[in-house]
């Protein structure tokens, strides 16, 4: 196993949720960042809630997303890293994931995410949320970092979406939010899965 898998899984074992600064290369990040401006237009109007109750919530939630489908080089490359990801967080810690499903994100300057789960005790089948960021840099002034609490709201990390970095965290244990965005804040989250997602 690769040092950087290791890193992730000791961070998952240790707290729960752990930051990884340089995950994606230069490259990769540059591609897969052109590949979300380029496609701009596709994007839509984030929803909330399950498949049966599906609503847009712009109060709670306004970024714009587009699903990774594996549709090129770049989505594939990124792709087949996760599953390499999937593999170790299995054999390691026997979680039994099954899938990963992600998609681009893009918040335009003061848009937001309110402090949400990506899972409820026994109402989802994501198991692990993991984010990376496609920023070229990310400007010094304050705002559109990612603040990780506990279940008692004190919050645990803030993390600014700098180029490459990469989150992850157990996806029913850390309520999260995404702070106003000062400038265009560009990400893939994503989430693995114990079974296939309805899609
Ligand atoms: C999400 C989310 C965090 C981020 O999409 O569910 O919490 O930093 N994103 O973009
Ligand atoms: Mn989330």
């Amino acid at each position: 196993m690769t040092d950087r898998f290791a890193e992730v899984i000791d961070g998952l074992v240790a707290r729960g949720f752990v930051v990884h600064r340089h995950w994606l290369d230069t490259p990769l990040r540059q591609a897969l960042r052109s590949e979300l401006l380029i496609r701009s237009d596709e994007l839509q109007r984030s929803r909330i809630g399950r498949q049966d109750d599906h609503q847009q919530r712009p109060d709670i939630r306004n970024d714009q997303t587009l699903w990774l489908s594996g549709q090129s080089l770049q989505q594939q490359q990124y792709l087949q890293q996760m599953q390499a990801l999937q593999q170790a967080l299995n054999q390691q810690l026997f979680l039994g994931l099954r899938d990963f499903e992600c998609h681009f994100a893009h918040y335009p300057p003061g848009h937001f995410y309110q402090t949400h789960l990506d899972a409820f005790r026994g109402q989802s089948n994501r198991v692990v949320s993991c984010v990376v960021y496609l920023n070229e840099s990310w400007p010094t002034e304050q705002g559109g970092e990612l603040v990780i609490y506990d279940h008692q709201l004190q919050p645990l990390a803030v993390v600014k979406p700098e180029p490459g970095t990469l989150v992850c965290f157990m996806s029913e244990d850390f309520p999260h939010e995404v702070r106003p965005s000062p400038a265009d804040r560009y990400s893939i989250a994503g989430w693995f899965r114990r079974d296939r997602p309805l899609l």
